[in-house]
């Protein structure tokens, strides 16, 4: 798929940056100077531009916030220790965003415009990438139908945007996960794996609920059987038992996270035994209760490895191992911003040089 549009660029007059200390914000709170709009509109992408950042131009019909059509990635650039910018894996939010767009009866984004509206944008607002060690550029490119119409259809019109937003520590201390066995996040043959909206919608209610009780997020099971771990937040989850990493196998239900593939490329790398492959909660309670689970955290763009401390499940809680003495977590953790500030070899070729 090609796309030869050209990015027409309008300036701010003023830039915001000097309102902010960059490296202590909020997680998604301010945006950058300027964000990226395409149009699709008579069956092709129409028209692509950078405007400084604003509002959306939109109905009250406007058909996404009727029916949900939208999806979203969610990706960073990084400055490394010389001040360049970088962005980790974006290819890969490329790929996911048209598998899901495809799923959700949405055109899929051609490469060119994809990077070009990324590269652009990002090299426009490079002084707004934190430098600080755990800051990032947290960037979002999402897609949502814009047809002024009710009645359940499929758009005729489209807008892919790409707004970014200056991002400091997600998690600032390790969590407790709620296991949920009343709600689920996604069933056989749904949207799961893609991220859509309503994916997202649907579990705030649980969440809410597992705050009260004193979790930060909730470890969802499969809604088949109930055994089997799926993920956890906006992360998938990892555990460590004895010497093996286990995570559960991406399906229809789970999206396909690229900070786990990163984290299982370097446990392959590193000699570690890795399954993929459903991991349920029997064994996992067995090997805390036998002194050999060692290790479970969740992995995603926004956290990289959060910690989970502690699991709560059928009303007993379970406290887990000390952070200080994951060596697994901590290593890819250090090894991941290592990567990411140019500190060492990116063996893998995960950065894409931005400035
Ligand atoms: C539901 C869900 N699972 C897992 C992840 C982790 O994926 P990634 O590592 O690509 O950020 C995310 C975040 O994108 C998510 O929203």
């Amino acid at each position: 798929m090609t796309s030869t549009l050209d990015i027409k660029i309008e300036k701010t007059k003023k830039s915001k940056l000097s309102e902010f200390d960059i490296n202590n914000v909020p997680f998604g709170k301010y945006f950058t100077d300027h964000m990226f709009v395409a149009e699709y509109a008579n069956g092709k992408w129409e028209k692509a531009y950078i405007v400084p950042y604003g509002n959306v131009p939109m109905s009250y019909a406007m058909s996404s916030i009727h029916y949900g059509q939208t999806i979203f990635e969610g990706m960073k650039a990084y400055k490394d220790d010389k001040g360049g910018v970088a962005l980790f894996r974006p290819l890969e939010n490329w790929e996911r965003m048209n598998k899901g767009a495809v799923r959700m009866a949405m055109p899929e984004i051609p490469e060119e415009l994809f990077m070009n509206g990324l590269m652009e944008l990002i090299r426009l607002d490079a002084d707004w990438v934190p430098a600080s060690e755990s800051g990032s550029l947290y960037i979002r490119p999402f897609l949502f139908s814009t047809d002024e119409a009710i009645g359940v259809k499929i758009s005729d019109t489209f807008k892919f945007a790409i707004i970014a937003s200056p991002a400091g520590k997600y998690y600032s201390e390790p969590i407790k996960v709620l296991v949920e066995t009343d709600f689920f996040r996604a069933t056989r043959g749904g949207v799961g794996f893609v991220k859509a909206g309503g994916n997202y919608g649907r579990s705030l209610y649980p969440t809410k609920l597992a705050q009260q009780k004193g979790y930060q997020q909730i470890l969802w099971l499969d809604s088949e059987t109930n055994q089997y771990f799926e993920e956890s937040g906006t992360m998938n989850v990892m555990f460590v038992i004895g010497d093996t990493v286990m995570t559960p196998a991406v399906s229809d239900t789970i999206l396909d996270g690229i900070t786990r593939k990163s984290v299982l490329a370097l446990a392959r790398e590193w000699g570690m035994k890795v399954e993929e492959r459903k991991v349920s909660v029997e064994e996992v309670m067995t090997a805390h209760a036998n002194g050999t689970l060692k290790e479970v955290f969740g992995v995603g763009t926004a956290a990289t490895i959060a910690q989970i401390i502690g699991i709560g499940y059928n009303g007993k809680d379970y406290e887990l191992p000390p952070v200080a003495e994951r060596k697994f977590s901590n290593k890819i953790d250090q090894t991941l911003r290592d990567i990411r500030k140019g500190r060492i070899e990116d063996k893998f070729n995960w950065m894409v040089k931005v400035c």
